[in-house]
């Protein structure tokens, strides 16, 4: 179990609400944030459907389910997605993804798509309550083709979706990245693999170069914070990934 205070202050939280245990979710264990501003809530990301229970029973140590005031999706997998039509039976806020997944979310059971807001490619920012305004990044290619990040100014978190998720052994319990070194072997197979292209890479940190980023949350694995953050985003320049690896037949090259 899994309940960790990313940022706090009086009025202004940013939690780490729990990791599904190995076994479910095929093994990779999965975040799930709440961002809480006043009495407001935000979830980024909640859940596949096996892990529901146990998110919901964590945000309700923090907001009631009347107080959650948005859900943003970061793409449309199903360990992101999976729980929704259960959340959204109880949660009748705003759902932000990106406008080119709207079309399949039907499939996952979600009958009333009028909760649904379709993020334009170029991102937005959502102001959820006067003076709590969160900002949508694009992470287009990263992997999904509508990804998208979301940057909270006042913790200075940018929850990144799969963009540097890490598959850790189910021993290691870590939930900060302080070594980035050591933490390379967990994330390069997946970001060489699943990443489409350095180019999209490029455009996304052309994308944030002007936030300040305290830390970077991913959908999974643990949060890069201090000097991990700008070690990985030089990582990340540099990756070739996806199609520049593709050879015909199927190859990858190594
Ligand atoms: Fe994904
Ligand atoms: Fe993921």
């Amino acid at each position: 179990m899994r309940n960790i205070l990313l940022f706090g202050t009086n009025n202004h939280k940013f939690v780490l609400l729990n990791e599904s245990e190995p076994g479910e979710e095929d093994g990779i264990r999965s975040n799930q944030y709440l961002i809480v501003h006043e009495d407001a809530g935000v979830l980024l990301d909640p859940g596949g459907f096996g892990v529901m229970p146990r998110v919901l029973a964590e945000m309700l140590r923090y907001v009631s389910v009347d107080q959650v005031r948005g859900i943003f999706l970061s793409h449309q997998d199903p360990d992101i997605v999976g729980g929704l039509s259960t959340w959204l039976e109880l949660i009748k806020a705003p759902v932000y993804i990106s406008r080119i997944w709207m079309r399949f979310l039907p499939h996952y059971g979600l009958k009333n798509m009028s909760q649904f807001i379709g993020v334009s490619d170029e991102g937005m920012d959502c102001e959820i309550l006067p003076g709590f305004a969160l900002k949508i990044i694009p992470a287009h290619f990263l992997h999904s083709e509508g990804q998208i990040n979301v940057y909270d100014p006042v913790s200075k978190i940018l929850f990144s979706g799969d963009i540097g998720a890490a598959m850790v052994p189910t021993d290691n319990n870590d939930a900060y990245v302080d070594d980035f070194k050591s933490h390379v072997p967990h994330i390069e197979a997946f970001h060489r693999r699943y990443m489409c292209s350095n180019k999209a890479i490029l455009y996304w940190l052309e994308t944030i170069a002007n936030l300040d980023i305290e830390m970077i949350a991913p959908q999974h694995g643990p949060i890069y914070r201090g000097a991990a953050v700008q070690d990985f985003l030089d990582w990340l320049r540099d990756l070739q990934c996806g199609i520049d690896l593709m050879q015909s037949g199927g190859r990858f090259s190594a």
